[in-house]
């Protein structure tokens, strides 16, 4: 029997992290590939010391206090946790890390791509030579909306706020943030703070949402926010689904006050929002932002630097 930490991998993580982990520990991993159910994590943290679960695995309140004191750590491959009940996890003594800052430029390249696929009628354009329907040209078709020299407001200027904030800035768009506190002047790169929501929708003519899902941004963008950006404006979320009210999102690209949206991320997950269908000026991915193979590679790597950090008894560096 072996006296390496016993290690559950929920889902199918890169190769590189799988080698590492079955190097270092004695891992399990769902090679199915399946989201593992509440009851597949109660009976896992009878089994394992550690999880390496994905934010398709919910750790709700009623989970946690479920739990076996087997499981010491859950080391999330994801730097969003809002499927996990950090404070039920915290009261049952399970230590809670994430994988922040190595996922941020790959989220930012999507959130980049989300923008500029919406404000270009990417979906209907490429529709339309696909299908072999493109039988008319003329400078009135399908015209679009420019991201250079427009303003950019970034609700969350975190680490990927500001990585999106970055590439924006080469596209010569001008930045607007909303968060909590204003950054430095080295953090900001000359982007202008806004000290509420509100006051950065109304600069808003591309707006890109990089804050997390709490209760606090649940439907963050409804219909009263909607109607506060310029007519016309492009609307991006590539953080997460419950920022935005789906229903007040509709209604908005229906009367025009918002040209176009771009999202990763729905309410319903998987799936999305069968509504969002009849709308050829949503351009929609299926949750990807990280998906690289480098940041999948890192993100792997940097939830096992936690364990590792943990099992020799020092604090994890993203201990939550
Ligand atoms: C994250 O890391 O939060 C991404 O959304 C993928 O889970």
């Amino acid at each position: 029997m072996s006296d390496k930490p016993r290690l559950w991998i929920t889902r199918k993580l890169s190769d590189a992290t799988i080698a590492r982990a079955e190097r270092d520990y004695d891992t399990v991993v769902n090679h199915a590939d399946t989201p593992g159910s509440a009851d597949d994590l109660i009976r896992a943290s009878a089994e394992f010391d550690a999880i390496i679960p994905c934010h398709s695995e919910h750790f709700s309140a009623d989970v946690a206090r479920q739990l076996e004191p087997r499981l010491k750590i859950i080391a999330n491959h994801s730097v969003g946790v809002d499927h996990c009940d950090l404070p039920a996890l915290r009261a049952r003594g399970i230590a809670v890390t994430n994988t922040p800052d190595v996922l941020s430029d790959a989220t930012a390249e999507l959130a980049m791509l989300l923008m500029l696929g919406a404000a270009r009628h990417a979906v209907a354009g490429d529709r339309i030579v696909r299908t072999g329907a493109w039988d008319f040209w003329s400078p009135a078709f399908m015209v679009g909306k420019q991201v250079t020299g427009a303003r950019l407001g970034i609700v969350g200027m975190g680490r990927v706020g500001r990585a999106f904030a970055a590439k924006a800035r080469g596209f010569g768009m001008d930045i607007h943030y909303f968060n909590r506190s204003e950054l430095s002047p080295e953090d900001a790169q000359g982007a202008t703070w806004h000290s509420s929501v509100e006051s950065l929708l109304g600069v808003a003519d591309f707006l890109s949402l990089h804050c997390p899902a709490t209760p606090e941004t649940t439907n963050l963008m409804n219909s009263g926010r909607f109607a506060l950006l310029p007519q016309g404006a492009v609307v991006v979320n590539s953080a997460r689904g419950a920022l935005v009210d789906e229903s007040a999102l509709m209604a908005a690209l229906d009367s025009g006050q918002v040209a176009a949206a771009g999202l990763d991320c729905f309410q319903t997950e998987p799936g999305g929002n069968p509504g969002f269908a009849a709308y050829d000026n949503i351009f929609m991915l299926p949750h990807i932002g990280s998906a690289t193979t480098a940041t999948r590679d890192a993100m792997g790597f940097r939830a096992l630097d936690n364990l590792d950090a943990f099992f020799a008894g020092n604090r994890p560096g993203d201990l939550l």
